[in-house]
């Protein structure tokens, strides 16, 4: 049962609950209408700390969807933090008026202290470099919807390992099926970190690193592009030496597999070639209109709405 169940980092649903909710989202993708208006009456408070576009619009809009309604800020200035307010006091008030909070912020760890004093259950949009469990919600959706499973999938992640919370969190959660072999492509300067290494160690899962797309792109089943995250950088020179490590293009492309899908949380900025838009292989626009659906079936199982 996931009613009134935070979501924090992937691993807090078992594959079984994640199973649930991909077959709920494929029944409202199809054009199932029986969760339409199931929702009505409940509020969704979306509280984000930091800038979105994908993640807060497609849980608004996956809520008023279900019949529900959204109250919440897309940035912190037009809100009580400006004036000092702790998120921990900002979090205990608005989860007495809403009945799910999504919060997005830069600080890692934000939404586990968020659902300590949350009255209403806590979905992570995205805290700091750590984790955006319903990113990978949508990708491993995206990914099982494309190749019917995640059995003996080589998965490559290109760009800011570093950084990017989206690479954490799937490769994370693919560790959990079977066969799954991770191929990390990234500068020295971008590369995963240490306890991602450690976990695929102890996990005794096969993965390989390099600096070279072009080396490994032919074995790729599921190639992760990933934007440079800025925003994350200290040192803006740095972030200018690294920002086009990766520019994926259709020349590239000939060398991987015709059935390679490529992946990309977006944002993207140059790290694919608009001109690769139009390969079948490059899913990322399709990856991201899918996530409305995966949330609205997140939002109506948490909430209770769903049966399940
Ligand atoms: N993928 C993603 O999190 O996009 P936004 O930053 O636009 O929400």
């Amino acid at each position: 049962m996931l009613k009134g169940r935070s979501l924090i980092e992937p691993e807090d649903f078992s594959e079984d609950e994640l199973e649930v909710i991909f077959k709920l989202a494929a029944e409202i993708e199809e054009g199932a209408s029986f969760l339409r208006e199931s929702c009505r009456g409940k509020l969704l408070a979306s509280l984000f700390f930091e800038p979105s576009t994908r993640t807060r619009l497609s849980f608004e809009a996956a809520m008023l969807r279900l019949g529900g309604g959204t109250i919440g800020f897309a940035e912190p200035g037009s809100s009580s933090a400006a004036k000092g307010e702790s998120m921990a006091d900002t979090v205990r008030v608005v989860s007495s008026y809403a009945d799910v909070i999504v919060m997005r912020s830069p600080k890692e760890g934000a939404a586990l202290l968020a659902s300590r004093y949350s009255q209403s259950p806590v979905i992570n949009a995205g805290d700091g470099g750590h984790h955006h469990p319903t990113q990978t919600l949508t990708d491993l959706g995206t990914i099982k919807k494309i190749r019917g499973g995640f059995e003996g999938l080589t998965a490559g992640f290109c760009g800011d390992l570093k950084f990017g919370r989206t690479v954490h969190s799937l490769t994370k959660a693919l560790t959990r099926y079977t066969g799954v072999r991770f191929v990390f492509i990234s500068p020295g300067e971008l590369s995963v970190p240490n306890y991602l290494r450690d976990m695929l160690n102890k996990k005794n899962i096969e993965y390989m690193e390099t600096d070279r797309l072009e080396k490994v792109i032919g074995e790729l089943d599921m190639l992760y592009m990933t934007r440079v995250q800025r925003e994350r950088f200290l040192n803006e020179e740095e972030y200018l030496r690294l920002k086009d490590s990766y520019i994926l293009t259709l020349e590239k492309l000939k060398l991987a597999k015709k059935e390679m899908m490529v992946l990309h949380p977006l944002p993207r900025l140059n790290e694919i070639d608009i001109e690769v838009d139009e390969d079948p292989r490059a899913v990322y626009f399709k990856q991201a209109a899918y996530g409305m659906f995966v949330r609205m079936a997140l939002l109506a199982s948490i909430l209770g709405v769903s049966g399940n």
